[in-house]
């Protein structure tokens, strides 16, 4: 495995990879999530690129951008009997003095997580942009966990004819049902207890689907009823939507995307299932 921090160096590597190519994208503070990502990239490709970059301009200005979880020598060591080359670039080899040039996804970035973070999937797509300028993959590996993510990434790759194949994975969860984040560390005891109701609430929802109910609302309500029940928690949205347009739907056809933002303390977690 090879540690590579420049952009000219990542440039000169790709030449020499095996085809194809695949490239899993990340800041860093890896768990089993991102790991099952780097798997199924190793599996289906001849070589395998993976980047560790805290993406400053996708952070707000009052988020945890200096605070973000980082421990290199740990992700390292994870990678290692996976991947071909880690691409670890600087902030100002990413982002040089001049830089004045930015990838704005649309409409689809104003929903969501995009209504309650500004300016963070602009932040996103730019550098997955440049990521893949540079890394130049014939096949890259996102989570379905960041659905809004994953559909605005299609969306930038089919837009603006990137020649790569965006490959989603599923989910990885730790055993009570919460999904694997880098920011999980922030939660105290009783938060991680109570974060639980997230994957409750998605399930009942599952449910509720499989038991024949199509109304948006109706699963809404009772999602909402299940979450106001966690006082440490406090709903930032609850969405039933278009999983590629993110659109709000009333009567459900599927597939829908069922989505949820709830904070704990200071700590924001999301999580989502589709209806099929
Ligand atoms: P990060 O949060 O580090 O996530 C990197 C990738 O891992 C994303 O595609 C994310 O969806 C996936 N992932 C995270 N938790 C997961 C889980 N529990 N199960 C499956 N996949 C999971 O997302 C980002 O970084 C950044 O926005 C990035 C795309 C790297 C751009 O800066």
């Amino acid at each position: 495995m090879k540690v590579i921090e420049t952009i000219a160096e990542m440039r000169k590597a790709r030449k020499k990879l095996g085809e194809p190519v695949g490239f899993v994208p990340t800041m860093g503070y890896l768990h089993e999530g991102h790991i099952a990502l780097v798997k199924r990239a190793r599996e289906e490709n001849g070589s395998v690129v993976v980047s560790i970059f805290v993406n400053p301009t996708q952070f707000g200005p009052k988020e945890d951008f200096k605070s973000y979880p980082r421990d290199t020598g740990r992700d390292l060591a994870m990678l290692k009997p996976l991947t071909d080359i880690v691409f670890m670039p600087s902030d100002t080899e990413m982002y040089p003095v001049y830089y004045d040039t930015w990838v704005t996804p649309g409409e689809i970035a104003t929903r969501l997580e995009g209504a309650v973070r500004p300016g963070h999937f602009r932040g996103v797509d730019t550098v997955v942009a440049k990521l893949f300028n540079i890394v130049q993959p014939d096949k890259a590996y996102f989570g379905q966990k960041d659905a809004q993510q994953l559909a605005i990434i299609r969306r930038m790759v089919d837009d603006l004819n990137m020649p790569l194949a965006v490959i989603a994975c599923p989910t990885v969860r730790e055993a009570d049902g919460l999904a694997m984040s880098s920011r999980n560390v922030y939660l105290n005891r009783e938060q991680r207890k109570a974060a639980t109701v997230l994957y409750k609430a998605l399930t009942l929802a599952k449910e509720m689907w499989e038991q024949g109910e199509q109304e948006a609302g109706t699963i809404r309500r009772r999602m909402t009823a299940l979450i106001e029940g966690e006082p440490l928690g406090a709903i930032d949205y609850i969405s039933v939507a278009d999983p590629e347009t993110l659109k709000e739907v009333h009567h459900i056809k599927p597939p829908a995307l069922v989505s949820l933002a709830v904070k704990f303390g200071k700590t924001r977690l999301i999580d989502n299932v589709v209806l099929e």
